[in-house]
Order: C-alpha cells, then sequence, then structure tokens
C-alpha cells in the first residue's frame, strides 16, 4: 500500500501542476497563496481515493483527474480556514508555516475562497464531461457543504470546552467533518465512473468508517506524535479545548474501536472480492497510520 500511495502521489503531483497551469492568474498575493495552500506536499490520501474509486469500477487514473483535483483543492481550503485564528490557531500544516502566517489572515481567507471556487471551475472543466461527472459533482457539492464537511467543522467549533460531548455527537461530528470529504472522493469518483446504486451503498459505508477512524487516527497522533513527525503542532486539541474519541474512551480502547471500525468497513467492502482488495489493504494501512 506504501508503494501504491507513493505511485498514486507522484500521478496527483503531475496532474495537479497541469491544471494549476492552466487555471492560474496574475493577481497577487493570492494567486501565490492559492498554490502555496495546495502545493506544499499533504499525503494526498484524498485524490488516492479518487484513483481507488476509478480503479474499482476498472477506469483508470486519468478519467478522474479533474476530480482528484478539485477535491484535493477542497481539502487544501478546508485546512487553510481550519488552521485560522478564529478556528484552530495553527501555525505549522505540512512542514510550513500556515497560509496566514505567511500572507496574512484575509488573505489566507480569500486564498481559501478562491480555490473552493476553483475546485468548482476545474471539476466543470472536465475535458469529458457528462452526466455521471454531473452526479459526481452534485454529490462532492453535498459532501463538502453543510450537509457534510462544513456541517461538521460548525459542530467542532460548537465543541470547544463543551461537557455534553459524547462517543454519539462525536461519531456525527467525525462522520460529517472527515468521513463526508473522503466519500465525496471515492464515491464521487465511483459515481463518475458509473458505479450502481449497490456499489455506491457499500462504498458509502466503507468511507463513512474509513473517516472516523482517519479522524480518530489524528486525533491519537495529536497526542502522541512529534511536530517534526506531522508537519503540524501536536497537543492543539487540549489547548483549544476539543475534546474528542480520545478524551472519552482513552488510547487504548480508541485504538481497539479503530479495529472495529476497521473490520466493519471490510466486511462492508469485501463482497466484491478482488475489486475492493487495495481499499481493504488502505483501510488496514490508515488505521495503523503514524504519520
Ligand atoms: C488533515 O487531513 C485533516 C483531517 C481530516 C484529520 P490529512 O491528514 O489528510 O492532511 P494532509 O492533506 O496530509 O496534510
Ligand atoms: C480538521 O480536523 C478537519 C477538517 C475538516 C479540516 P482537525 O482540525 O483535527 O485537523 P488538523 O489536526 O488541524 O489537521
Ligand atoms: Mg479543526
Ligand atoms: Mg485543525
Ligand atoms: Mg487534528
Amino acid at each position: 500500500m506504501r508503494e501504491l500511495l507513493a505511485k498514486y502521489k507522484n500521478i496527483f503531483e503531475r496532474q495537479l501542476q497541469e491544471i494549476v497551469a492552466e487555471y492560474q492568474c496574475d493577481i497577487q498575493p493570492i494567486s501565490d497563496a492559492l498554490i502555496y495552500a495546495v502545493s506544499n506536499g499533504g499525503k494526498r490520501i484524498r485524490p488516492a481515493l479518487c484513483y481507488l474509486g476509478a480503479d474499482f469500477c476498472g477506469k483508470d487514473v486519468d478519467c478522474i483527474k479533474n476530480l482528484a483535483v478539485g477535491i484535493e483543492m477542497i481539502h487544501s481550503y478546508s485546512l487553510v480556514h481550519d488552521d485560522l485564528p478564529c478556528m484552530d490557531n495553527d501555525e505549522l500544516r505540512r512542514g510550513k508555516p500556515t497560509a496566514h502566517k505567511v500572507y496574512g489572515e484575509g488573505m489566507a481567507m480569500l486564498a481559501g475562497d478562491a480555490l473552493l471556487n476553483m475546485a468548482f471551475e476545474v471539476m466543470l472543466g472536465d475535458h469529458n464531461f457528462d452526466n455521471n461527472m454531473h452526479s459526481a459533482m452534485k454529490y462532492v457539492a453535498k459532501m463538502c457543504g453543510i450537509r457534510g464537511m462544513i456541517g461538521g467543522q460548525c459542530l467542532d467549533l460548537a465543541n470547544e470546552s463543551k461537557e455534553n460531548f459524547g462517543l454519539k455527537e462525536l461519531t456525527r461530528l467525525n462522520r460529517l467533518k472527515t468521513s463526508c470529504l473522503i466519500s465525496g472522493a471515492l464515491v464521487g469518483s465511483a459515481i463518475r465512473c458509473g458505479a450502481d446504486d449497490k456499489e455506491i451503498q457499500a462504498l458509502e459505508l466503507y468511507a463513512q468508517n474509513l473517516g472516523e477512524i482517519f479522524q480518530i487516527v489524528d486525533d491519537i497522533l495529536d497526542r502522541t506524535s512529534t511536530e517534526q513527525v506531522l508537519g503540524k503542532q501536536v497537543k492543539q486539541d487540549v489547548a483549544n479545548g476539543k475534546k474528542s474519541v480520545v478524551d472519552i474512551l482513552g488510547i487504548e480502547t480508541a485504538k481497539e474501536y479503530i479495529k472495529k471500525l476497521e473490520n466493519e468497513a471490510i466486511e462492508k467492502i469485501s463482497v466484491y472480492g478482488n475489486r475492493s482488495q487495495k481499499l481493504v489493504e488502505l483501510c488496514k494501512f490508515l488505521s495503523n497510520r503514524t504519520n
């Protein structure tokens, strides 16, 4: 899986460069800020999920290029805004100063806005735009909006210093904040590649658990890892008064909970046999990730 993700990352960086060259403009410093935010070396898990959605449907990475770039632009914008002083107030992202530290808060806010708009421009600009792409974009728009990632970020802000957040509330929050965009990538890609309703349903259940796993591991690493390894500040959740699954369950039980989510995700998807083998491997890999 590590090699496959490295291969996908290379493919993505090439696709991103092509698209950025096509869509960039000369208004500064917003243009530089936008490029800084999107091309500064994340793990590129969401583009990998787009490629895996295509692979699941027997399609190749090129047919999903605009969707993969669009999704990563949306993810990158969400991080720029997430790091702002009015949200998590972070100074380090992907091993570099956060966008607002370099370009100022106003410019970071605008760069985030511009990335979101550009994401939709890029997806609409797909050279083979068809009904499936239309449906995929509609799905992505829902997954990154108020009934998806933004809704989750809203609950996350409300979470600060609140006592009445239990596992049920945190599960809802994590599904919206993190699983939705992960679904946007994987399921959006499968919709674009013509998956049927049964396949979409299985992929959605898988993506829901994968997103929860991804966020709980992020919350564990915030407690246990280092700034050097993660490329972002650690111990920020406690500093910001954010309760996570780790507070409710403790680290060891949270890891058992991850295992349960992993088994469920694998069960949902493995009915597809060979077609879903890479997704099974990815889920195991992300459950045990250390960065
Ligand atoms: C960080 O996402 C935000 C979460 C949902 C936990 P990633 O850990 O995928 O961040 P990058 O893209 O690799 O920087
Ligand atoms: C952010 O979750 C998820 C988003 C939707 C941006 P976190 O706030 O935990 O992500 P990090 O730890 O800053 O990467
Ligand atoms: Mg946050
Ligand atoms: Mg944050
Ligand atoms: Mg975090």
